[in-house]
């Protein structure tokens, strides 16, 4: 059972039998499953995305869904599914497990890293390494016309894929949920990099980095346009024009956007997922229901999936002051 995708229903039958479940909770309540053969997932290793397809359907907000599923469930006789995703899939699968009783288990997958109960999900070292090579090609625009270069990445609510890509980028200032900042420090910062000879910079800031209170420069329109939480972005933008504003150095902005969940995953991640993958599949042998496959260390492990959904996970602050070390 290799990485590929969303949903996963094993069924007893000759040995077991594993179904793919199409878009994520949308498939299993239109009856859209594929078989999912050895020859079904053969090459799919080196491929991003899911072979399944996904949605943010979230059959809990609509009653009509759930009879739906359990009658799709009922009709292909699953013994079990596997759910793979992030915050919002997981929070599903922990009440239909609560709630309903469904035989699931989980597997955390996202770019975002903000799972809790798990050091890491998959996904998020391939995102980070998407973000090290554009710090990196970055760099060289930023230092040949002397500009700050404002580099806008992914990551919800958190600043894990801010925090690792801008550290293995080797940017000059990092910005992340978990701080507000302060426009005039980035600026001083800028400054006197400057001063120092050092007339370019890179400033690496997450989609829902926020100024602080004390020295707000936002209005109420431009906030509820940048932080909607099921559509965040643009900070970058105001960002960079703000810091040419205040420090007369030309700056630009580079939004990575969905460019950070293509392409091949790393070999990290590759890893990751399978290990997670074949720990998901024990799970099911062993009915450990409302379970999550979970990476503590260097060990897989599981965890429960109420932890799991008990709250996103912030970044980690040792991380953070590593990041500050290199600031400026
Ligand atoms: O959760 C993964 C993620 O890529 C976030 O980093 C980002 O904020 C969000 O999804 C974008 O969601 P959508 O694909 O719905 O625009």
């Amino acid at each position: 059972m290799r990485r590929c995708g969303q949903w996963y229903a094993a069924l007893p039958e000759n040995g077991v039998r594993v179904m793919g479940i199409k878009n994520g909770w949308q498939g299993l309540v239109e009856g859209d499953l594929v078989s999912l053969t050895r020859e079904a997932v053969t090459g799919i290793l080196p491929r991003g995305g899911t072979i399944l397809g996904t949605s943010r359907f979230n059959p809990l907000e609509h009653p009509e869904s759930l009879s739906r599923l359990g009658d799709n469930w009922k009709k292909h006789d699953l013994s079990a599914a596997i759910v793979v995703g992030g915050e919002g899939t997981l929070s599903a699968a922990h009440d239909l497990w609560r709630d309903f009783h469904y035989k699931l288990v989980a597997v955390p997958k996202t770019i975002d890293n903000d799972i809790a109960g798990t050091d890491f999900t998959f996904g998020f070292d391939t995102a980070v390494s998407i973000v090290t090579d554009a710090v990196d090609r970055l760099h060289s625009t930023a230092e040949s016309h002397h500009r700050v270069m404002v580099v806008e990445v992914m990551g919800r609510h958190t600043g894990w894929i801010a925090a690792f890509g801008g550290i293995a980028g080797g940017a000059d200032v990092i910005l992340v949920p978990e701080h507000p900042f302060r426009l005039s420090r980035v600026c001083e910062l800028l400054e006197a990099r400057k001063r120092d000879g050092r007339a370019f910079s890179i400033v690496v800031v997450a989609e829902d980095a926020h100024p602080a209170v004390e020295e707000e420069f936002l209005s109420e329109e431009i906030k509820q346009n940048l932080y909607r939480h099921d559509r965040l972005g643009g900070i970058g933008g105001v960002l960079a024009y703000e810091i040419e504003r205040c420090t007369g150095i030309e700056a630009r902005v580079t939004k990575l956007g969905y460019v950070q969940r293509g392409g091949s995953p790393t070999a990290y991640d590759r890893v990751l997922a399978t290990r997670f993958g074949v720990k998901a599949y024990e799970m099911v042998l062993a009915g450990e229901w409302g379970h999550m496959a979970a990476l503590r260390g260097n060990k897989i492990t599981s965890v429960s999936l109420a932890e799991a959904v008990s709250g996103i996970k912030r970044l980690d602050e040792d991380v953070y002051k590593v990041a500050e070390v290199f600031f400026g």
